[in-house]
Order: C-alpha cells, then structure tokens, then sequence
C-alpha cells in the first residue's frame, strides 16, 4: 500500500499517498503540464490568483533585476526600502482609496488578520471600547489563520479546532434585511462586516443588488467599518482594478493578495481608506502588528511588473469579454438543457449542474482542463489572458463531462 510522503498537503487528507497528486512540473500562459506530459488549461488560475498567466518573462527579470541588488530586507521601523514603498503607491493608485495608506504582508489570511485587527484597534481608539463584534457571512472565505477562520462563514472550515476567536455573528449572503436585524440589535458592539464583493471559494456568489449598498449603509449608521476581502476580486477579476469599484461600493478597509503579484512570489496586504489611515497617523500612535516580510522588496517588485502589465496589456478590460465568452458558451449549454444555471461576473464564474461535482471535476481534469468543484457547482476562474479558443475547449469539456 501506497504511504503518504513527508508533505502534507493544504486542505487535504494527510493520509493521502504522495504519488496520488497531480505533480506539476510546468506552466506557461494558460496551460499547465504534468510530469507525464498531460497538459491542462488552468481554468483557476491556479488558485484565483495568476491574471497574467504562466511564465511571464516580464516579472520573472523584474525580480532578477531587484534581486541582484538587495533581495530581502525588513521594513520595521526603522528600515523602508524603495520597492515597497512605489508597490504601497501603485496599489493604492487603483483602488478607490487612491490617497489611501497600504499594509503589507504575504498571505491572504495575513491581510485578513491584519485588517480585523486594524477595525478593531480603530473602534478602541475611538473610544468605542464595546465595539468587538465582526459580522461574517455565510460562504464568506477569510483565510485560514485564526482570525479569518472565525470569520469564516463555511461551517466545516470552522469546526474542531477548539475555541476561535469570540464576538464574531454571520448574517445570511444575500438577504440585507437580516444583516439589518443584527445592526438593530448589536449596533453599539459591531466594529466590523467583513465581506467579499464576490464570495469566491464558497462557490462564486455575486452580490445580490443593493447588497452591499445595504453593508456601506448600515455600517455607516452604526460607526462600524467596512472590510472588502478582495483577495479573489482584486487586480482585475471581476472586471475593474476592484470590485469595490465593479459594483460601486466604498469600504473602509480593502484586504488584497493572490492577483497582485499573480502569484509570481507572495504578497497580500490592506488598503486603508484615507479617514482610517489619518486616524492612524495621529502622532505617538504605535501600530503593534506586522509581519517579517512585510514589504518584501522581490514581492514587491514583482507586484509592480504585475501591475504594469495588467494595465498595458488591458487585462482590467479583457475581464470582461473573457466573461462575455464565458456566457455565450453557457447559455448555448443551458439552450440544450446540459447546465441548469451560472452565475458570475469579470472573469469568474460558476454553473450549477444540479448534482455533486466531483465526478464532473475529475472528467474534466481527464479532458485536460482543470476546474473547481463546489457542492453541485463547477467553478470557473482562468488567467485573463486565457484566449477565446481556451474558453471554448472548456465550454466542450463541460459539455462532454456532463454528457
Ligand atoms: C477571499 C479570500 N480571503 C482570504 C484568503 C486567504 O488567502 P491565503 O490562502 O493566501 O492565506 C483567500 C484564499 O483563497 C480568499 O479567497
């Protein structure tokens, strides 16, 4: 019998055999190669997270270039170093808090802590020392570090780990009248609602309209903060830099990762808006959190060529019509009765094929394009170069998958 090998693997069987995972050994553009040859079109973007694709020389020198001159320093106080201050700027830049401050760290669950920390420090500072409570939602991904596994709002992920963090209330995904019944009771003791625009790992669920309009609306009546984790959304995906902006909405704090760098070397942090950031600022005030690579000047460097390629190659833009091929290739399959129904928005997506996926996933996968499987939906979230001929041999998997 097959043993498991020395790694263990995230959001897996430790019991698994080593030999039972896909070992990648290659990826260029939007196709992935497996050590037996097998190519793939990576149809998630590896983890929601490579807008500009596989291999992209463009990053892969800016980080040779930032290494040969200093390739790992701290930014604690009292070092800084010019590569994260110009990503701190750039970032900002296209965000709608654009006057904004940018906190560094490296992983998605790092800019949720960070950002649920920093909500909470705010409300002390103010004085509204009862202000605890965080409203989560149901299917809300966060990460998983302790912070955002309590903020989580997919139950197994929460379950048997002891004690989380206490004071946190989920309120249903897409029902603001519930989230106002929580306001009009625990009002004078929410610090925060933390949200993603687009819930992303809990199966793709856009916001209902007004939703998050109602968020921004009653957190502003009850002097809580708004937290958009735009971990997934950010950098493009749902067809705007963020989709604070796709859907209209100003929070108070932005938490971002995966898509800045596109993954080239990790990255993450949270968009401060400029109200926050000036309370932050006030002299005297010590900010008693951070992380070793905060600021990482090779992250940070690839953070910039990433960015500045998304924007000269229209990436942003192109968000859209990978969407718009997207459809066309759903609504030809709902046409025949082959998919009961999809959601999505930019370029990511989910359909519902109306019975678990697990075996459609592996079919696909055996066709050669990898995909997400979600209780009975198939996720869909490819690099934004992915090219219409890519869209379609997916739309075909699907269809022979489910065949
Ligand atoms: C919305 C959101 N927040 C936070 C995270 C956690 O990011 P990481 O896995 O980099 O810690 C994820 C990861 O998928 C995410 O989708």
């Amino acid at each position: 019998m097959a043993v498991p090998g020395t790694l263990i693997h995230p959001f897996s069987e430790p019991s698994k055999p080593e030999t039972d995972f896909i070992n990648i050994v290659g990826a260029q553009g939007s196709v992935l190669t497996d050590d037996t040859g097998k190519q793939y079109i990576d149809g998630m973007a590896s983890l929601w997270y490579c807008q500009v694709g596989h291999g992209r020389a463009e990053i892969i020198d800016a980080v040779t270039e930032q290494m040969k001159t200093l390739v790992t320093y701290n930014t604690f106080d009292p070092f800084t170093n010019d590569r994260a201050r110009e990503a701190a700027a750039l970032i900002a830049s296209k965000s709608p808090m654009p006057d904004g401050r940018v906190f560094l760290g490296c992983s998605g669950s790092e800019a949720v802590d960070s950002a649920l920390k920093i909500a909470r420090i705010v409300q002390q500072r103010r004085g509204n020392g009862a202000k605890q409570i965080i409203v989560r939602r149901t299917h809300g991904y966060h990460g998983t570090n302790f912070g955002g596994t309590s903020a989580q709002g997919i139950e197994p992920n929460r379950e048997g780990w002891g004690d989380l963090v206490p004071h946190f209330i989920e309120v249903p995904n897409d029902n603001i009248e519930e989230a106002a019944k929580v306001f009009a009771e625990h009002g004078d003791n929410i610090a925060a609602v933390i949200s993603e625009p687009v819930q992303g790992a809990g199966g793709v669920w856009p916001p209902e309209d007004g939703y998050l309009q109602g968020l921004r609306r009653l957190c502003t009546q009850h002097d809580a903060l708004l937290i958009f984790d735009e971990v997934i959304c950010g950098f493009g995906r749902t067809g705007s830099w963020f989709a604070s902006q796709t859907f209209g909405v100003k929070p108070d704090l932005i938490t971002f990762a995966k898509g800045v760098t596109s993954g080239y070397l990790p990255l993450s942090g949270v968009i401060i808006s400029e109200e926050i950031g000036a309370e932050l600022s006030e002299p005297g005030f010590l900010l008693r959190t951070g992380y070793t690579y905060s600021g990482h000047p090779a992250s940070c460097a690839a953070a910039i060529a990433n960015i500045n390629l998304i924007e000269s190659e229209g990436l942003v833009e192109r968000a859209n019509h990978v969407g718009k091929k997207t459809v066309e290739g759903f609504d030809a399959l709902m046409a025949d009765g082959i998919i009961k129904s999809y959601r999505g928005v930019g370029a990511i997506w989910a359909v519902d094929i109306g019975h678990d996926s697990t075996e459609a996933k592996q079919k696909m996968r055996e066709l050669g394009v990898v995909i997400r499987g979600v209780g009975t939906s198939i996720v869909w979230c490819p690099p934004l170069i992915v090219t219409d001929g890519q869209v379609a041999m997916f739309i075909e998997a699907l269809e022979k998958s489910l065949n």
